[in-house]
């Protein structure tokens, strides 16, 4: 099963995907993190892409294009993939199709979390993640069980991201709103997108989806 989940900066995609993963058995591929981890190598496409990124803008179609299409090809996603951020424009969106089509692959759903403003911009400011596996809580809504230790790992270290900052923060739902919402009449008139109240509780979220997903796997 293919998936795509689409939503605002904070609209609780990764939370979403990290659960749908273990579920389904289906493997969670999240643009942001494949961009931060290649970040990290610190050459100058490292040094390129913390720049956009931490001023909220979007990396280049061509290159997230690319990034994608090796992504997919790996052996874990041959049982099927939950997409977290990527299509965010529509030549990414069309881009997919191709790389769908060219696989005989086809995607189940495009799920569109959505959320008000005013609680995507409470959510980003308490996230944190575990430094060392990357799962993700928040302060108020998403605790780890014993406090500072992760739940799923057991490290004690943890990370807020640099375009969780305010300015940054303003600048993603801009750039959500002038080139990722146009992508959403894309897939109605495909007649796959189905959306679901992401202002829920993380669990009834959840149970949203499966519901959803009984009906059109
Ligand atoms: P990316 O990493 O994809 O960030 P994003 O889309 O801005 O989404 P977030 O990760 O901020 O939020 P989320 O929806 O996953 O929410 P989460 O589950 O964490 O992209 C980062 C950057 O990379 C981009 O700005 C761009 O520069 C670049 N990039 C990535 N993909 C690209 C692409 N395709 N093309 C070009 N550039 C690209 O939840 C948020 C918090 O809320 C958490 O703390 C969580 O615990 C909590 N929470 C979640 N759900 C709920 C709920 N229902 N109730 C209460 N709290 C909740």
């Amino acid at each position: 099963m293919n998936i795509i989940l689409l939503g605002p900066p904070g609209a609780g995609k990764g939370t979403q995907a990290q659960r749908l993963e273990k579920t389904y058995k289906i493997v969670q591929i999240s643009t942001g993190d494949m961009l931060r981890a290649r970040k990290k190598a610190g050459d100058a496409l490292g040094q390129e892409l913390s720049s956009i990124m931490a001023a909220g803008n979007l990396v280049p179609d061509v290159l997230i294009i690319r990034m994608l299409a090796e992504r997919i090809e790996q052996p874990d996603a041959a049982n099927g993939f939950i997409l977290d951020g990527f299509p965010r424009t529509v030549p990414q969106a069309e881009a997919l199709d191709a790389m769908l089509v060219s696989k005989d692959l086809k995607l189940a759903a495009v799920i569109e979390l959505k959320v008000d403003e005013e609680e995507l911009v409470q959510r980003i400011a308490g996230r944190y993640s575990c430094a060392k596996c990357g799962s993700g809580y928040h302060d108020l809504y998403q605790k780890p069980e014993k406090t500072g230790v992760c739940d799923k790992c057991g490290a004690t270290e943890f990370i807020r991201r640099e375009d969780d900052k305010p300015e940054a923060v303003r600048n993603r739902l801009k750039v959500y709103h002038d080139q990722t919402a146009p992508i959403l009449p894309y897939y109605t008139a495909k007649g796959l997108l189905q959306t679901v109240d992401g202002m829920a509780p993380i669990d009834d979220v959840s149970h949203a989806i499966e519901s959803l997903l009984k009906k059109v796997a």
